[in-house]
């Protein structure tokens, strides 16, 4: 295990990551991926979308990340997408309440503590202003929203935010969506793409960051009929935290399969528990030390304004446990939402297997009917009786019914409007599907793979570190070194480079510094193998033949030449 600044310190200097716009003195919350940084992100990001998007056969969409207010009005972010803010009298500095809580008294619950409760907290513990130590107790705790407000075009334009989660590019195309899928459920949308949170103390690093990308697939689902294939992953073995356990005084974690923890309760629904297992063995594939990974359920208070139940993927780094991914049962909540704000149809219609038979309260759909004392409200009058008369028929016990239009109340007689129920055949119904989510934090995921993997060792007596990346993700698959400076040594090297970037394995030509160094280089930035061109192995009789080294045990064996290509490859398919 690394500390943090280790972990920054390696990232830097080897090109992970770094902050960014440093030239102008740089601004909080907003990192740059390096050369490396980048290549591991985009190899994390491919093996999610081959796991997530190809082998479960969902479709992948890609969404603007600025939308209008109408959007977050209706899911609800523009509300409650809050953190609480605390503002130091005394320097203008803002911190995040719950976080100062934490950090000074150890008790974690504040996040989902009310305001009034957070600021006795302060005024108990006596805390004070982490940046000039002023006194805090007695300022107002506030509720501070975390989307990136815009306008979209000139002028004052109109309000648009930057997306604080890339799921509602996702949900409000729905109903274009459900048009792809054929009307059938279930079926499952991938998106993969930056989200901003305008967080009010970014900090460690990219653990929490103002722009991130995240990794996120909407399954939308019938809860009535459509079941998950959780034979699939039920012996899977997993770590559980469930909230009991947490209430409970200590860490008692439960150790299971996914079945058993389905079967007994412990995790409520089968699609969470199906995608639990997922991506437990997508994590453990990249590399990720099963022996610091969780899976540890949301306290009621904790949760999201829009989810019913949430599991959260965590990675202990630094000591410390981070969420690197959420599992949230989202249920109709969004759809339900975009139904009622926007104009379509966010429904799709559930076919019966058999036409039933059912009584309909109807009323005369001739509005005619109404005369003309209804003048042009007559069609929506009735419009709206028709509704009237299908949520709640009893309303038109008595001998008038009253319905709202525009603000304007209309009473009908029952007669004229023809009340009565009718037998008809129908052949399905219109449901809003419910939506599970997994959904990862991409930049979390490559820190974690990167503190797990680093490694401190020694090598011939000399102290050596190394990332222990898995080769499916390592930024650069093969070093390949001349020995020393000699044309024909060279050349052959560029040529293995060639010929491995040819076959689609990343390669790196390095003929500076003493072998020594460009080994350590490579060791640090995670290449599972070096290649080495020596006069030895070109100027025998048999076969030309190269050293490959390879990374953890610095084992070295010769391979020709003519099978380097066909060796590696092996290698990175295990
Ligand atoms: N659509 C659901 C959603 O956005 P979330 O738990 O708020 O859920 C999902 O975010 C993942 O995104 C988290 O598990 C985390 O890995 C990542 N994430 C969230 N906020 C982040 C931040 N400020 N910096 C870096 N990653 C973040």
């Amino acid at each position: 295990m690394a500390d943090a600044e280790t972990i920054t310190e390696l990232a830097k200097r080897r090109g992970f990551f770094f902050g960014s716009s440093g030239a102008y003195g740089g601004v909080a919350g907003f990192y740059t991926f390096g050369p490396q940084g980048a290549a591991l992100k985009g190899n994390v990001e491919a093996s999610w979308r081959e796991q997530f998007a190809v082998k479960l056969g969902n479709e992948e969409i890609e969404a603007p990340t600025i939308m209008p207010e109408a959007v977050f009005e209706a899911s609800g972010h523009l509300d409650g997408f809050d953190d609480m803010l605390v503002e130091c009298a005394e320097c203008g500095e803002s911190h995040r309440a719950d976080h100062l809580i934490e950090d000074n008294t150890g008790i974690e619950e504040a996040e989902s503590l009310p305001i009034p409760e957070v600021e006795e907290l302060i005024r108990e513990h006596d805390l004070a202003c982490p940046s000039c130590g002023a006194p805090l107790a007695g300022q107002p705790v506030e509720d501070f929203n975390l989307m990136f407000e815009t306008s979209i075009g000139p002028g004052s334009g109109q309000p648009g935010y930057l997306r604080p989660e890339t799921a509602q590019g996702i949900f409000v195309e729905f109903p274009q969506l459900k048009e792809y899928a054929r009307n059938k459920l279930p079926f499952g949308v991938t998106q993969i793409g930056p989200a901003y949170r305008n967080e009010i103390s970014p900090r460690k690093g990219i653990i929490r960051v103002r722009e991130f990308t995240q990794a996120e697939l909407e399954q939308f689902i019938d809860p009535e009929t459509d079941e998950p294939p959780l034979e699939e992953v039920a012996d899977e073995p997993v770590t559980l935290y469930p909230a009991t356990k947490q209430e409970a005084e200590g860490t008692e974690y439960v150790e299971t399969t996914i079945g058993e923890a389905v079967d007994d309760g412990v995790i409520a629904d089968a699609w969470i528990g199906y995608y639990l297992g997922i991506a437990k063995r997508w994590y453990q594939s990249i590399g990720v030390d099963m022996d610091r990974f969780r899976f540890r359920q949301h306290l009621p208070g904790e949760l999201a304004h829009y989810s019913a139940d949430c599991w959260d993927a965590e990675s202990e780094v630094g000591g410390d446990w981070v969420e690197i991914a959420g599992f949230s049962y989202r249920a109709d909540y969004d759809l339900t939402k975009h139904g009622e704000y926007a104009d379509d149809d966010f429904t799709i219609f559930r076919q019966y297997d058999e036409p039933k038979t059912v009584e309909r309260a109807v009323v005369d759909p001739d509005m005619s009917v109404l005369g003309p004392e209804f003048g042009g409200a007559a069609g929506d009058v009735a419009e709206a009786l028709a509704d009237l008369a299908a949520r709640d028929p009893d309303a038109f016990d008595g001998e008038t019914v009253t319905v709202e239009v525009d603000g304007e109340s209309y009473e009908v007689d029952t007669e004229v409007a023809d009340f009565r129920v009718e037998e008809q055949t129908e052949s399905g119904e219109h449901i809003t599907p419910h939506v599970v989510e997994p959904s990862f934090g991409v930049g979390r995921t490559v820190y974690t793979l990167i503190e797990h993997g680093y490694t401190e060792d020694e090598v011939a007596g000399e102290a050596r570190t190394f990332l222990d990346l898995d080769a499916s993700v390592a930024p650069t698959f093969a070093g390949v070194f001349p020995l020393v400076s000699d044309d024909r040594l060279e050349s052959l090297a560029h040529e293995i480079v060639s010929d491995l970037r040819a076959v689609g394995l990343e390669a790196d030509y390095d003929d500076s510094g003493n072998i020594g160094r460009r080994y350590r280089r490579q060791d640090e930035i995670g290449t599972p193998f070096c290649i080495t061109v020596d006069r030895d192995g070109i100027e025998g009789d048999g076969p030309d033949t190269v050293t490959v080294r390879e990374r953890d045990t610095t084992a070295q064996v010769r391979v020709p030449v003519s099978e380097v290509v066909s060796e590696l490859t092996a290698l990175r398919t295990g």
